[in-house]
This record gives C-alpha cells, sequence and structure tokens, in this order.
C-alpha cells in the first residue's frame, strides 16, 4: 500500500472563470486570476490499497455520497492511467472551512488530491503538469497548485496543453488581506458551478458579452499588479464579479446565489468605501462575501461585516502558499 498526504489552500478569483471551452477535458472559455487563501486549507491522504474492491472517499469524517465518489474515482483514473496502475484508492479529506458552499471546496480539494494522488502512485508532475491534472476535476483547482496571485490560462489548443495556471509575483502579495463573511452558515449551495456555468452558457443572453469582458478585466488587472494598485486591483475585482453574476442571473431559468445579507454585506462594503476604506467585494457560487483589502485595513473591514445583521461570522485571511505534500 503506498500513501501520500497533502495540503492546499482554497483561493478566490479576482477575475472569474464562469464557462467552459470544452466540457470534456474541463478547459475553460476565458482565462482568470485569483488570490489564494492561507486561512481556507483543506488536507487529504490517498492510500492505493490492493485490497479495494473500489475507491472510498471520506469528507470532513463522513462517507461522501455516491456522486462525489464517482468524479473523485474518475479523477483517480487519469492519476492511475498515467502511473500504468489500476489499484483503488481509500481517499480520506478534510477542510477547515465548510465545504461546496461558495467558498471553493472544490479548488483546495482537487489541488490536494492531484498532489496527493500523484505523490501516493509513485509519479513526479511539473507544478504545470500537476496545475493541469487539477484542473481536470475543477478549473478553479488549477489554481490552487499555486500560492499568492494565480493567473489561469485559457490557452487555444484542443488538447487542453495549453490550459494551466502559474503564480503572478506582486509586491501587493504582502500588502492584501481576503476578509470572508460567512452568511447562511455555510449551508451547501443550491446550483453547483459546473452545472451552473453550463446551464448560463446554454441560455443566458449575457454569457457572450461575459466571456468577451474577461480579457479586458485580466489585462487591467495583470496591469493593476504590475503597478501595485490595489484600488485598480479592488475596483476590477468586484466589476468582474458582479458581471459574472449578472450573466447567470439571466439564464433561463435565472440562477442567483445571493441572499439578503449578501447585498446588505454589498452594501456595507459600499459605504466602508466611501469613508475612505480600501474595499471591494468578489461572490462566488454561494452566499458569501469575500472583500479584498489591504493588511492595514482588515481588521476594521471586518469589525463592519460582523455588524451586518445574518452575517453568520467573518475571518480574514492573508495570501497562502503552494500545495504541497505533508507525509
Ligand atoms: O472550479 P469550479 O468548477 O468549481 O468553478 C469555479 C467558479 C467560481 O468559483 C464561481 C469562479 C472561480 O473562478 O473560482
Amino acid at each position: 500500500m503506498s500513501t501520500a498526504t497533502a495540503r492546499a489552500c482554497a483561493n478566490i478569483a479576482l477575475v472569474k472563470y464562469w464557462g467552459k471551452r470544452d466540457a470534456a477535458r474541463n478547459l475553460p472559455a476565458a482565462g482568470s486570476l485569483s488570490l489564494t487563501l492561507g486561512a481556507l486549507v483543506t488536507e487529504t491522504t490517498v492510500a492505493f490499497d490492493p485490497a479495494l474492491a473500489s475507491d472510498e472517499l471520506n469528507l470532513d469524517g463522513a462517507s461522501a455520497r455516491p456522486a462525489d465518489v464517482s468524479r473523485t474515482s474518475a479523477f483517480l483514473d487519469l492519476v492511475r492511467a498515467e502511473a500504468s496502475i489500476t489499484t483503488r484508492a481509500r481517499v480520506t479529506s478534510t477542510n477547515d472551512f465548510p465545504t461546496a458552499s461558495g467558498l471553493a471546496s472544490s479548488a483546495s480539494g482537487y489541488a490536494a488530491l492531484a498532489v496527493a494522488a500523484t505523490t501516493a502512485a509513485g509519479i513526479t508532475m511539473s507544478p504545470r503538469a500537476l496545475s493541469m491534472l487539477a484542473r481536470r476535476g475543477s478549473g478553479s483547482a488549477a489554481r490552487s497548485i499555486f500560492g499568492g496571485f494565480v493567473r489561469m490560462h485559457a490557452g487555444q489548443a484542443v488538447d487542453g496543453s495549453d490550459a494551466f495556471a502559474e503564480p503572478i509575483v506582486s509586491r501587493l502579495a504582502d500588502r492584501v488581506r481576503m476578509v470572508i463573511a460567512i452568511v447562511g452558515g455555510g449551508a451547501p449551495k443550491a446550483h453547483g458551478s459546473r452545472d451552473a456555468m453550463d446551464h448560463t452558457a446554454a441560455t443566458s443572453p449575457f454569457y457572450r458579452a461575459w466571456v468577451e469582458l474577461v480579457p479586458h478585466d485580466l489585462a487591467a488587472a495583470d496591469g493593476a499588479l504590475a503597478a501595485a494598485d490595489l484600488a485598480t486591483l479592488g475596483t476590477i475585482a468586484e466589476a468582474n464579479s458582479l458581471a459574472m453574476h449578472a450573466s447567470a442571473i439571466a439564464a433561463r431559468p435565472a440562477i442567483w446565489y445571493w441572499q439578503p445579507t449578501t447585498l446588505a454585506l454589498l452594501a456595507e462594503v459600499r459605504a466602508l468605501r466611501q469613508r475612505g476604506a480600501a474595499a471591494w467585494a468578489t461572490m462566488d457560487a454561494g452566499p458569501h462575501v469575500k472583500v479584498l483589502t489591504s493588511i492595514d485595513e482588515a481588521e476594521a473591514v471586518a469589525a463592519a461585516l460582523r455588524t451586518v445583521p445574518g452575517t453568520t461570522s467573518v475571518t480574514i485571511s492573508g495570501p497562502g502558499g503552494p500545495a504541497t505534500v505533508t507525509t
């Protein structure tokens, strides 16, 4: 039996991934940009065991649902093919934050699984190859292989060989914080992002406009990172998140993730900015609000968000590091 354990941090996109150019290979329709978060960590152990008849998955201390087991099994098939083995595996994964509620647990989950499974299978991959492998599990997982600010490339190749993530060095990494306001107690989300983005692409009249917008936001965000300009980066991130949600809300039937508390938090972020604070909101496939801010203002922003009725909890995170093998 060969076993390995890996840790990976979740990431929150500042320019979102929402839509695919190839569903089978899980290739994104456009690039994306994210910040890996040190406070949201998944730890995963993979044990290949010849005694097993099928793959097993334990998620946060309980046996996983059949749909999650088969998705994990399909991912392990990619690793088995690469390693030329057929052995089944026991996978044990724990998140130190709510699972599948729009807090990017699939990003840290598949990044940790990619690193643990390849190590346990005895194969060595470059970070870029690991990022392409993690992408097959979840598009955002490609970014969680790396720490700090990370850029995902959409690529153009039919086989996806140019659709990988890579880290972006910016002086801003030393100065930023993400304040995470949990809404609704971290309950599981109503629409998984995979189905929701496909539904948006198939039915939203705004989807094309969204895909055309992303390269412009990415170019502007790259410029802001190079100039270490937090205000420009934050302004792009908030607008880009709202555009992503606008495309989903216009799908038929509509997909919206927000709750009344989500909107109250957005209003609080706007009020903070009007008082001169550095604070810009971004939302994903869930009701939570994540606020990009500076290291100096994070405590004040967190205190303001805690006053918003309906907010379950508020956490401050700094940038996290790359996915790593722990044992
Ligand atoms: O990686 P997925 O398939 O869970 O999709 C992630 C979608 C968003 O979180 C909404 C945006 C993003 O870029 O992370």
